[in-house]
């Protein structure tokens, strides 16, 4: 569902680590609640990490790649299913017609999707989205919510970040 009530954050993530760290908040607060996030951001801007720290902090203990060329990969973790999509490399959204890609998205689990422009029209719409571009030698990266659930991760966030930094400072 659509709301108006579009919750924002933005933060500056200066090292690897730190888009681990932000990746691993996220992923405790949605660990077992259907989520789908749309990731942006140029080559090479994080996306993949993001994912992968994600992952790591849902108990996945292997080698995160990005799928690239198999378009999607599949995990099936002990608190819920992850789908991790790579959409780079799709040369019309309809091709996602081909992989079944509606099979995927009936299932009750998180939907992590690289480069969701590709697939424009036949993708479900993001509870929220992560755009990362580069800053200095770090990135910038602001999260949006467009749902009810997307906003209620995204309070829960922003009540984590500022106990992690309050504990910090
Ligand atoms: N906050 C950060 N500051 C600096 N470097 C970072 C940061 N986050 C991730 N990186 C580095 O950026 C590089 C590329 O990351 P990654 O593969 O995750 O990008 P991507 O967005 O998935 O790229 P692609 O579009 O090719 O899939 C990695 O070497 C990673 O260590
Ligand atoms: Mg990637």
């Amino acid at each position: 569902m659509i709301n108006n009530h579009h919750e924002k954050y933005s933060a500056f993530l200066q090292n690897e680590t730190a888009t681990i760290e932000l990746s691993a908040i996220l992923a405790t607060i949605c660990c077992n609640s259907a989520t789908v996030i749309y990731l942006y951001g140029s080559l090479g801007s994080g996306k993949t990490t993001f994912s992968r720290g994600f992952l790591h902090k849902l108990g996945y203990q292997g080698n995160v790649k990005s799928p690239t060329y198999t378009l999607v990969e599949h995990y099936e973790l002990a608190l819920i299913n992850v789908y991790h999509f790579d959409l780079y490399r799709l040369s019309h959204p309809e091709e996602l017609e081909f992989i079944g890609v509606r099979d995927y998205f009936d299932h009750n689990a998180i939907h992590l999707i690289e480069w969701p422009q590709q697939g424009e029209g036949f993708l479900p719409q993001p509870d929220i989205s992560l755009h990362l571009s580069y800053k200095n030698k770090g990135r910038y990266a602001k999260i949006i919510s467009y749902t009810i659930h997307g906003g209620c991760i995204l309070k829960k966030f922003k009540g984590a970040t500022r106990l992690l930094y309050a504990c910090l400072s």
